[in-house]
């Protein structure tokens, strides 16, 4: 579903910086896969990458056999609209939307009929849990309902690929808890691809795999065989050996 293949990212500048050396990743359909790795480790340059908001500055990124980075501009605004579903950590919903409308924004782009907007919002919103908010606007709710409309916002139009940086990184945990849930539930009900981005171990034991990066490269990786309180220890312990703060300034110089 997801090739990343040899991807490197500079970012140019009067240091330029070398946020991701020679990266790959494969995701296959229906995987959920976690991004770890100390604060500037490259996690948001990958997602970013992957998701096409930004060029590599070589290597690959083929997404459902396509050569993303290939598109032009109007292909690529596109791809991003009809293939890709996105979450971010501060939910980027429209405060004066109704949470219904919200949900709805992406299929207003393309020509999908009222009708077939309405069956889908409740269809969706049914399995988030958000049918009795739907005519709420976004201040009248919770951190953790806001993130379950963005999520309902993400997967309106059936994505391939649901990209997520840091979604309950702005929660409590009882919040986190609900969102983490409802991706695992979209994850295992409906096959849906997933990509998140965390520093939280206890989100990324939601994950059926989880990739740790460092110094903008492929560190180790980890795969959920046993409970998710197990995979939790094992993320810990992989973190500790990363070693977290005395990375926070690090990056490669070039
Ligand atoms: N637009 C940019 N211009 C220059 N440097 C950047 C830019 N974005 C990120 N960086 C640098 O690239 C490195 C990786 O950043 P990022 O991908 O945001 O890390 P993470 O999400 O893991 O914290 C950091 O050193 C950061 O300062
Ligand atoms: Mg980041």
């Amino acid at each position: 579903m997801l090739d990343v293949r040899n991807v490197s990212k500079v970012y140019e500048g009067k240091v330029a910086y070398q946020a991701l050396s020679n990266l790959n990743l494969t995701v296959q359909k229906g995987e959920f896969v976690g991004v770890m790795g100390p604060s500037g480790s490259g996690k948001t340059t990958l997602l970013h990458v992957v998701s096409t908001i930004d060029k590599p500055s070589s290597g690959e990124v083929m997404i459902d056999g396509k050569n993303t980075h290939q598109l032009n501009k109007r292909q690529l605004a596109l791809f991003r609209r009809r293939e890709l579903g996105f979450v971010f950590q501060d939910f980027n919903l429209l405060q004066t939307l109704t949470v219904k409308e919200n949900i709805v924004f992406p299929l207003t782009l393309e020509n999908v009929s009222v009708r077939e907007q309405d069956e889908r919002v409740n269809r969706i919103a049914d399995k988030l849990g958000i049918a009795d908010i739907l005519n709420k606007r976004t201040y009248e709710i919770s951190g953790g309902q806001c993130q379950r409309t963005a999520i309902a916002r993400a997967i309106i139009h059936d994505p391939k690929l649901i990209l997520a940086d840091e979604p309950t990184g702005n929660l409590d945990s009882k919040a986190a808890k609900d969102v983490l849930e409802t991706l695992e539930k979209l994850n295992k009900d409906d096959g849906a691809t997933m990509m998140m981005v965390t520093h939280d171990s206890q989100a990324a034991s939601y994950c059926d795999r989880v990739i740790f990066i460092k110094d903008g490269s492929l560190y180790r990786e980890l795969r959920r065989t046993d409970s998710r309180q197990m995979f939790f220890q094992e993320i810990m312990g992989v973190l500790s050996s990363i070693g977290g703060t005395e990375d926070e300034f690090s990056s490669i110089r070039i």
